[in-house]
């Protein structure tokens, strides 16, 4: 058997015909539909995943077995059924057609693989196992691994540059949530860009074990211990990464949880912008959401809280730079997430009694959610400021407000 010759399909706005609607179409269909494919699924039953994207109109559904012509449009075919009877009379129409014809049922009888894939931002790798998808599988994997680990990988341009143009490197920044705590909660996205970074600006919140794994050589700076107050600090981080950038460095800005919840990443956005560099946002799974849920609590469950409201409590509720409203906050119903409140919990806790909210509400507090360090403490809205100083509780802590607090439990 000859080898394959591998193409890169630039399928937006084609049409491909995807003929079964079982569990193989279910894992072929999303990439057609990220590539921007017309998708049309003939098959007389759809998983409920499938019927997902057909009720969105992400793709168009045919229910009924396929005839030969579905294919009149189209430029690619999958055969995902597992009736070879079936995948050959596909087959047939497509070669009729000059289209190519990929076959879950039977890869020798194929026009077309499909390669194990692996996407590193704009990088795409594809395997071909010389027709064993375990090989391509395998390499795969190992590649993905080497890229994961900032091996060889060249790090991508720069959104938006392009890549003919010559001149002074011009590095980026991309600002980084690194998650709640544990190591594991940061996105792929994420990760990616912190393991093939040349400088790393870190917040106190952020886990440690990530910067375990940075590459040698990469500069590593500690936002907690730039001197100054806390608004010189931040000038001082923005220069930073400006400087840097400038410099041609790749830049990650790690903070804790998502960067734009109460973490002065719109500061250092506009601050790289009107610098001209370029920045690129990588939200993050926010303490505000894990931290109870790290804790079995629910911020929204059905019957119980249609609502949830996430608060800064840093400044006093009677600081005149408060922006938070407290007197509406006791009035809602639903879940109120409190950051950075331990500090003035217990005026918080007496502004929304005096405004309404019931003392016998539930509430609790999670230190360090989601870390080995965890601590859990559950009381009343009443008590909770007293029962916290007396755990001892300390920062970082999110304080959880509503009946959500005792929703699932038994
Ligand atoms: C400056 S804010 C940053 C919030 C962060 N950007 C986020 O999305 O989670 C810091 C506050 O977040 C909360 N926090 C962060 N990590 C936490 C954790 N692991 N457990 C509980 N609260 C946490 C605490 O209220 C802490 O004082």
């Amino acid at each position: 058997m000859s080898n394959p010759y591998p193409l890169g399909l630039r399928l937006e706005g084609r049409r491909v015909v995807v003929v079964g609607g079982g569990a193989v179409a279910t894992r072929r269909v999303p990439a057609l539909l990220d590539a921007g494919a017309d998708v049309v699924v003939v098959a007389p039953e759809l998983t409920p995943a499938l019927r997902a994207h057909a009720d969105a109109a992400r793709l168009r559904w045919v229910p009924r077995r396929f005839v030969p012509a579905d294919l009149d449009d189209a430029w690619l075919v999958q055969v995902a059924v597992d009736d070879p009877q079936a995948g050959a009379a596909v087959s047939a129409a497509a070669t009729q057609r000059r289209i190519f014809c990929v076959r879950a049922d039977d890869r020798h009888a194929a026009s077309a693989w499909t390669p194990a894939v692996t996407r590193h931002g704009p990088v795409t790798v594809a395997v071909l196992g010389g027709g064993d998808p375990r090989r391509a599988i395998a390499v795969r994997d190992a590649v993905r691994a080497l890229l994961g680990a900032g091996e060889g990988a060249p790090p991508p341009p720069a959104e938006g540059a392009d890549p003919q143009v010559r001149g002074p490197a011009l590095g980026r920044v991309a600002l980084v949530g690194a998650g709640p705590g544990d190591p594991e909660l940061i996105t792929v996205r994420g990760w990616r860009l912190l393991t093939e970074a040349d400088v790393v600006v870190a917040d106190r919140l952020v886990p440690g074990l990530l910067l375990d794994e940075l590459r040698p050589g990469v500069e590593l700076v500690d936002a907690a211990k730039i001197p100054y107050g806390p608004s010189r600090a931040q000038e001082e981080i923005n220069r930073i990464l400006v400087d840097r950038a400038l410099g041609g460095a790749s830049v990650v800005r790690l903070k804790g949880g998502d960067p734009y919840v109460f973490g002065r990443g719109g500061e250092e956005l506009l601050a790289c912008a009107a610098a001209g560099v370029p920045v690129t946002v990588v939200p993050g799974v926010t303490s505000a959401i894990a931290a109870p849920a790290a804790a079995g609590i629910p911020v929204t469950q059905r019957a119980v809280a249609h609502e949830f409201t996430v608060v800064s409590g840093h400044l006093a509720p009677d600081s005149p730079a408060s922006l938070v409203r407290w007197d509406a906050l006791a009035g809602l119903r639903g879940t109120l997430v409190i950051l950075m409140g331990l500090k003035n919990l217990a005026a918080i806790t007496a502004t929304l009694r005096a405004h309404g909210r019931p003392g016998g509400t539930p509430a609790a507090v999670v230190q360090e959610g989601t870390t080995g360090g965890q601590r859990v403490l559950r009381s009343t809205l009443d008590a909770v400021a007293a029962d916290a100083v007396a755990a001892g509780l300390r920062p970082p802590a999110v304080v959880v407000v509503g009946d959500v607090v005792g929703a699932l439990d038994g």
